[in-house]
């Protein structure tokens, strides 16, 4: 699948089923979020642009290089909030920017409750962070959104995924490169995804 990476670094895979299994308690659920998170985001931005620079050492001066862009990370609410940390510390000049979603339970679609971004124009790249995409309702509206405020590079980074979420996304926009963990076998009747790992943001805010 085109602009589809799915991760094969062996740390990730052994978090992922930690993760993935039902006895895991919120405070380690939240733990391995963030560092899975922070494995993909190291994955997801090796292509980041680069500057030449130059830094004195204490011995002399070394070639060395600074990064170019300006990165927004962009959390889907809730669920992408456990994502957040993890990346942040790896590239703590950031912005954060918040868009709150909620799928309706009868019919699935995204619903929008919140959204919060700065409007400088200088942001060069935006990290979208959600751990599952189902039927990928979410993840397209959360793309619709970024680029309504005039982004125009967009990673989505997540844990799990289905089939199906993936080819929503790509459809409806094939230019956003999918960083994820997992691809799972299929959607259950109400939109879970099988195996998965349940209801993402009820096990990371220990809400079910
Ligand atoms: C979950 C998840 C995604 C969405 C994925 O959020 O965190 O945002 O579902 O499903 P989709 O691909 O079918 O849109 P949910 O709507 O349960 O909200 P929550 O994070 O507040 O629990
Ligand atoms: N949202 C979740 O949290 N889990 C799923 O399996 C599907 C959507």
């Amino acid at each position: 699948m085109k602009n589809v990476y799915q991760s094969q670094h062996p740390l990730v895979k052994h978090k992922l089923t930690k993760l993935r299994d039902h006895s895991t308690k919120p405070k380690k659920f939240r733990e391995l979020i963030r560092e899975i998170a922070m494995l993909l985001a190291y994955e997801a931005t090796a292509d980041l642009a680069l500057d030449e620079a130059q830094v004195e050492t204490p011995m002399g001066v070394a070639s060395g290089a600074v990064l170019l862009e300006k990165i927004g990370l962009v959390p889907i609410l809730r669920a992408g909030l456990g994502m957040v940390d993890g990346v942040w510390e790896m590239m703590p000049s950031a912005e954060v920017w918040h868009i709150g979603l909620y799928r309706d339970e009868t019919d699935l679609k995204p619903v929008q409750y919140y959204s919060k971004h700065s409007a400088d124009g200088q942001t060069t790249l935006c990290m979208l962070l959600d751990p599952m995409l189902a039927t990928g309702g979410s993840a397209v509206a959360a793309c619709d959104i970024l680029k309504q405020w005039g982004v125009t590079r967009i990673k989505f980074l997540g844990l799990i995924a289905a089939p199906e979420g993936i080819a929503a996304l790509q459809a409806a926009h094939p230019d956003v490169d999918v960083h994820i963990a997992a691809i799972d076998d299929r959607l259950n009747d109400v939109g879970y995804i099988v195996p998965g790992l349940g209801d993402a943001g009820d096990r990371l805010f220990g809400t079910v």
